[in-house]
C-alpha cells in the first residue's frame, strides 16, 4: 500500500537545485528513491536518487520522530520516500552537499532488489524493467529523448511537416527476408520496414515530410548494432536529389550532437563519454567518399582487398572509420546490391545514387538514404528478380504516373545515433526495452 503524501501542498525540491547549491543551509522537502543505504546504531547514512540526481542524506536518532527513525533503519534500497531535511555544504560528500534529516515519510517499504552488483547482462535483461532505474539507463535515456526531440525541432525549424505512414505493410522496402509476418484477419500482412515507400506519396502534396516511428526487422544477426524492433527517423522531399539529402543529414546529425551537449553534459560524464571530442565532431564538417574510395583506404590504409561490388561488412566499416573521428558519408554504392528503388547515376550506372552515413569508433552505419527511381520498368525488373509479387507495388508506381518529380530521403537510425552518442557498448542499451532475435520479454 501506497500511503497518502498529500502532494498537491508540499513544495519538492530537486537533487539537481540542491546539488547547485540554491537550498544551502535552507530547510527543503525531497523525494525519491533509496539508492543507498547503511545504518550504524544511531545514524543511518541514506543516499537519494530522483530524477535529476543523487544526494547522501543523515539521518540521526533524535533529530526526527523516533518512529520514523525506525522506518528509515528498515527501508531498504528502492524504497519510496520523501524527505525533509536542512541542506549543508559538505565536501566529503559525494556532489559536495549532504541533507541533515529531520523527518522520514517511507511512501512504499520495497522488497529486497533482485539487483545487487555485477550482474550478467542477460540476467539485466530478464530484470529490464527494474534495471531501467539505473544511473547509466537513466542517462541514455534522457539522451534518447533529446535525439528524439532534436529530430523533431530540427525538421520543423526547416518546413517540414510529420507524417505517418502505416505501421502495418502489405510490401517489403528493404528486403524481403527480413519481414514480420502478422496474421491480419483471414489474410496476413507485415510490420513496416520503413516509412519511406507511403511517404513518397506523401511529398506529392507535403513536399518535405519527416517521422519518427518504430520500424521492425526479422534480423538474423546477433550484432551489438541490431535489433528487431527499433525507431527510424525518416525524410523525404520533392524536388531534392542526392547531394540536397547528404547536406541535410549531415546537419541533422551536428544539431542532434549540439543539442545532446547542450542538455546532456551531466548524463555524458555519468556515460564515461568523451565531451570535448563530441565537440569538435559537433563543430566539423563531415567528409564524403565514395564506395570506390572507401575501397582504395582500405586497401591502401589497411592491405584489405574487397572485391568492387561487394557489400562493405561491419569490419570493413569499423576498419575504415579508423581513419575518421566524426562521421563520414559514403555515397554510390553498387547499384545491384542496393534495394530496388534506388536509381543508377546515369555518370556511372554501376553505381546507385545513394548514400550511408557511417559513426566511428565501431558504431557503424547510422543512415542510409538515396533518390528514388522514377523509372517504372527499372524497379519492376528488381522486384521481378527478388521473387515479389509486383502488383503490390502498383499503388507506389502510380506515384511515377502522375506529375512525377525527382525525389530523395533517407532514415536514421535512432538506436544507432544514441549508442554512438552515449558510447553505448550494445545497442541494446539504447532503447528500454530492446527486442532482438533472441529475446522479445519482459
Ligand atoms: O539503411 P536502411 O535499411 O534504410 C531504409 O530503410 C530506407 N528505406 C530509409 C529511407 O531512405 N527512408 O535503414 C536506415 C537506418 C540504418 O542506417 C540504421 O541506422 C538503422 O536504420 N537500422 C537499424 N537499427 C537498428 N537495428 C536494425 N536492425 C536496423 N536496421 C537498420
Ligand atoms: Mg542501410
Amino acid at each position: 500500500m501506497v500511503r497518502d503524501q498529500s502532494m498537491t501542498t508540499t513544495e519538492w525540491v530537486t537533487i539537481e537545485d540542491v546539488l547547485a547549491g540554491s537550498h544551502t543551509n535552507t530547510p527543503v522537502h525531497i523525494r525519491g528513491w533509496i539508492y543507498r543505504t547503511r545504518s550504524s546504531g544511531n545514524i543511518v547514512f541514506m543516499t537519494l536518487r530522483d530524477v535529476t540526481g543523487v544526494l547522501q542524506t543523515t539521518i540521526k536518532k533524535g533529530n526526527l520522530p523516533d518512529k520514523e527513525f525506525e522506518d528509515a533503519t528498515k527501508a531498504l534500497i528502492e524504497s519510496s520516500v520523501q524527505v525533509t531535511g536542512t541542506v549543508k555544504e559538505d565536501k566529503r560528500a559525494p556532489g559536495g552537499y549532504e541533507l541533515q534529516v529531520t523527518g522520514v515519510s517511507v511512501v512504499h517499504f520495497a522488497e529486497p532488489f533482485p539487483i545487487t552488483k555485477d550482474q550478467s547482462p542477460e540476467f539485466l535483461l530478464d530484470q529490464r524493467h527494474l534495471w531501467i532505474r539505473s544511473r547509466k539507463m537513466t542517462s541514455i535515456m534522457k539522451i534518447r529523448s533529446t535525439v528524439v526531440g532534436a529530430i523533431h525541432a530540427f525538421f520543423r525549424e526547416r518546413g517540414f511537416y510529420e507524417y505517418d505512414a502505416p505501421v502495418l505493410q502489405p510490401n517489403q522496402c528493404e528486403g524481403g527476408s527480413t519481414l514480420f509476418e502478422v496474421k491480419y484477419y483471414e489474410d496476413k500482412t507485415f510490420l513496416s520496414q520503413s516509412w519511406q515507400l507511403y511517404a513518397e506519396a506523401g511529398v506529392f502534396s507535403l513536399e518535405k515530410i519527416y517521422n519518427v516511428g518504430p520500424t521492425f526487422r526479422a534480423e538474423r544477426s546477433k550484432t551489438s548494432r541490431h535489433l528487431s524492433e527499433f525507431w527510424m527517423a525518416e525524410m523525404e522531399a520533392a524536388w531534392m536529389d542526392l547531394s540536397d539529402i547528404v547536406a541535410i543529414a549531415k546537419d541533422e546529425i551536428r544539431y542532434i550532437v549540439k543539442q545532446v551537449l547542450e542538455h546532456n553534459q551531466k548524463d555524458l560524464e555519468v556515460l564515461g563519454q568523451d565531451v570535448a571530442k563530441l565537440e569538435r565532431i559537433a563543430a566539423t564538417e563531415f567528409p564524403t567518399i565514395t564506395y570506390t574510395d572507401a575501397l582504395r583506404i582500405l586497401k591502401e590504409k589497411e592491405g584489405m582487398d574487397i572485391e568492387w561490388g561487394k557489400d562493405l561488412r561491419t569490419i570493413e566499416e569499423d576498419k575504415l572509420m579508423n581513419h575518421f573521428e566524426s562521421p563520414v558519408v559514403v555515397t554510390h554504392y553498387p547499384l545491384a546490391i542496393m534495394a530496388f528503388y534506388k536509381p543508377p547515376d546515369p555518370k556511372d550506372p554501376r553505381t546507385a545514387l545513394c548514400f550511408d552515413m557511417l559513426a566511428p569508433e565501431g558504431y557503424g552505419e547510422i543512415i542510409g538514404g538515396s533518390q528514388r527511381s522514377t523509372d517504372i520498368a527499372y524497379m519492376t525488373e528488381r522486384l521481378r528478380q527478388m521473387g515479389e509479387n509486383v502488383k503490390n507495388y502498383e499503388w507506389y508506381f502510380d506515384l511515377r504516373k502522375y506529375g512525377s518529380v525527382p525525389h530523395a530521403g533517407y532514415g536514421v537510425g535512432v538506436e544507432r545515433v544514441v549508442a554512438w552518442i552515449c558510447k553505448a557498448e550494445n545497442i541494446k542499451d539504447t532503447i528500454p526495452f530492446p527486442r532482438t532475435l533472441l529475446r522479445f520479454r519482459p
